[in-house]
């Protein structure tokens, strides 16, 4: 091993405290493996589809979270043979907070399509990455008696998303119907206490390749200081994309979290890039990227004859537009094959930034560390830890 690693390994003991406050804590691995294979209601086996629901919902139960399920039929164009009714099932994890007070939602597709190559990299990852904000909010907040729970978050892992089904249109998608049936009577048919949904959905590629982030030939039209930003790195599939609608009630939840995010910048690899669409924007083959995903309902959202957009934000890796840095020998890949270093460390940044954000929008507490609270030394110990990752990673 080098001196300079040798270093490294010194200053991350030494300094050991700072990088344990959350990072040390976040277990995927063990969410993951069980998310390894394929979960679609037309597969040949649907033993890893209920299994996932089943592990979704005792993990919830087991974080203290009151647990529902949202039961829903739609409908399934299997093998282009018309379609095919099933029984599909959002659950629904939720931390409680005054009757009045505002709600957020954080959610992820738990389901596949029948042809994922990677059902870990879509989207295990998202769903795993969900039960971790979860268990850590309510470990570390919600549970500690010295704090004000201003609010509520729904923690949903949405069930049979048909518009990433294959073939023919298929019938409505679990989280549409999940907004339709369950949530809008659950804020009392108004919008005002909603502060927005948070969509995870494939978050884990990580890629310092240069020319692995493909883009669509109307994105530079589309987000021209995005695509600036993404040329002048190289092309490198190296940060995570934030897709949000332009909107006065999806800002207070896109600046909350870009501040958690962007907390102990010195230290970060990773980047959020800002992906804000406006109206009036004509959206070609750039549409693609976040048309499909459940954040898409929120926005379209109408319960009856007039529209009523609801604020939500998708984080993902841009999905197909990445190549994947994953070379994984086995077939499905096991969770410990998927979680390389680099994906371990994108995935739990995405974690702690989500933890940060919601305890920052609902969580009064005597102990949160304000920005100003953070001394010098740590400030160093992080700017050392910074270089030793950038090291190891490499
Ligand atoms: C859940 O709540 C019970 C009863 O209040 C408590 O004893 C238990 O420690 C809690 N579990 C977790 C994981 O917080
Ligand atoms: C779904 O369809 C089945 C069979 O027709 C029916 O028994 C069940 O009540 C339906 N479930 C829901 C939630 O609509
Ligand atoms: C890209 O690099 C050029 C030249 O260094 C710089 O002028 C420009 O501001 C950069 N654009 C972005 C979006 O970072
Ligand atoms: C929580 O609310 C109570 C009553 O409003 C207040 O006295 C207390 O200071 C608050 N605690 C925090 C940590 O904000």
């Amino acid at each position: 091993m080098a001196a300079s690693n040798w270093i490294c390994v010194v200053s991350a003991l030494t300094f050991g405290v700072v990088g344990s406050v959350t990072s040390q804590s976040i277990n995927l691995e063990q969410h993951l493996q069980h998310l390894t294979t394929i979960r679609n209601p037309s597969a040949s086996s649907n033993t890893a589809w209920y299994e996932a629901r089943d592990y979704i919902s005792h993990q919830f139960f087991s974080y203290n979270l009151t647990t529902k399920f949202h039961t829903f039929n739609t409908s399934v164009n299997v093998n282009n043979n018309g379609g095919t009714t099933f029984t599909g099932t959002n659950v629904i994890g939720i931390a409680e907070g005054p009757a009045d007070g505002p709600v957020l939602l954080v959610g992820a597709d738990f389901d596949t399509t029948v042809s994922q190559k990677s059902p870990l990299e879509d989207n295990g990852a998202g769903i795993a990455a969900l039960l971790e904000v979860a268990r850590l909010y309510m470990d570390q907040y919600h549970s500690n008696e010295l704090n004000n729970v201003t609010g509520t978050v729904l923690f949903v892992a949405f069930d049979i998303n048909t518009v990433e089904y294959e073939g023919q249109p298929s019938g409505k998608a679990g989280s549409y119907l999940f907004l339709h049936q369950w949530l809008w009577s659950y804020l009392g048919q108004s919008s005002e206490r909603f502060y927005g949904a948070i969509i995870l959905d494939s978050i884990s590629k990580y890629n310092m390749e240069e020319r692995s982030q493909v883009l669509p030939d109307d994105f530079q039209d589309v987000f021209p200081e995005a695509y600036g930003d993404i040329v002048n790195r190289t092309n490198k599939g190296d940060f995570l994309a934030l897709f949000t609608r332009h909107s006065e009630a999806s800002r207070r939840l896109t600046e909350a979290l870009f501040d958690s995010y962007e907390k102990d910048r010195k230290a970060m690899m990773f980047r959020l890039l800002d992906l804000t669409l406006r109206d009036g924007s004509k959206y070609g083959e750039t549409f693609r990227m976040f048309d499909h995903q459940s954040q898409f309902h929120f926005w379209t959202f109408q319960p009856a004859d007039k529209p009523v957009p609801l604020p939500a934000i998708l984080l993902t890796d841009t999905d197909v537009h990445r190549k994947s840095p994953n070379t994984c020998s086995t077939n499905p890949c096991t969770a410990e094959e998927f979680l390389t270093r680099p994906a371990k460390a994108f995935i739990e940044k995405t974690v702690e930034s989500l933890v940060q954000t919601l305890a920052s929008l609902l969580i009064e507490s005597p102990e949160v560390v304000t920005d100003s609270g953070i001394g010098l030394v740590p400030s160093i110990s992080i700017m050392v830890l910074a270089v030793c990752l950038g090291k190891l990673l490499h």
